[in-house]
């Protein structure tokens, strides 16, 4: 079945972009892993560093597009849905933080990979049954694509996550700034 016009309408979907970005992650994860036995510092760095960069752009992402509509057009649930995602964002920040202070391939390099990887894999768990599910009910087409098009130039504006900052962000806090 070829393509409509509705259907590439959806591309643009800013749920769609992200339930997207969390496929490639659980791939990216599994190529890595793939190297664990027989991977070399340079094989691993470039598996590793593509994957820890996207995590980051996508966390500041959804802090920056997504989660603020949530809050104001969500249910009563977009509260404590935004001080979790936040809350698990800045757990796969720390983990990422962790491993790029250690040497590459190491037994404590691996352990701080595991933990991302567990923190994202709960995380995106939670993102998909709570938040998305929410933000789509309380949505419509034209805002969704209007958002996902702000997804796209965030993306291109931090390529390689240049102007992330990586540090945490104060759920709390956020979750009132953005209210
Ligand atoms: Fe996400
Ligand atoms: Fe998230």
């Amino acid at each position: 079945m070829g393509m409509t016009d509705t259907d590439s309408a959806l591309v643009t979907d800013i749920t769609d972009l992200i339930l997207h970005e969390h496929e490639d992650f659980r791939r990216r994860f599994v190529e890595l892993w793939d190297l664990r036995h027989s991977g070399e510092p340079a094989a691993l760095a470039a598996a590793w560093q593509p994957l820890a960069d996207l995590l980051e752009v996508h966390a500041s992402a959804e802090e920056e597009i997504f989660y603020p509509v949530l809050l104001t057009k969500g249910s009563d649930a977009a509260t404590e849905e935004t001080d979790d995602a936040v809350g698990d964002h800045n757990e796969i920040r720390d983990a990422i933080r962790a491993a790029s202070g250690l040497e590459t391939g190491s037994d404590p390099w691996w352990q701080a990979v595991l933990e991302c990887r567990k923190a994202n894999d709960e995380h995106l768990a939670e993102e998909e049954r709570e938040g998305i599910p929410d933000f789509r009910e309380h949505s419509d087409d034209a805002l969704r694509s209007s958002l996902g098009a702000r997804w796209v130039a965030f993306h291109v504006e931090h390529r390689a996550a240049r102007g992330i900052s990586g540090q945490d962000i104060d759920p709390e806090e956020y979750v009132a700034e953005n209210s």
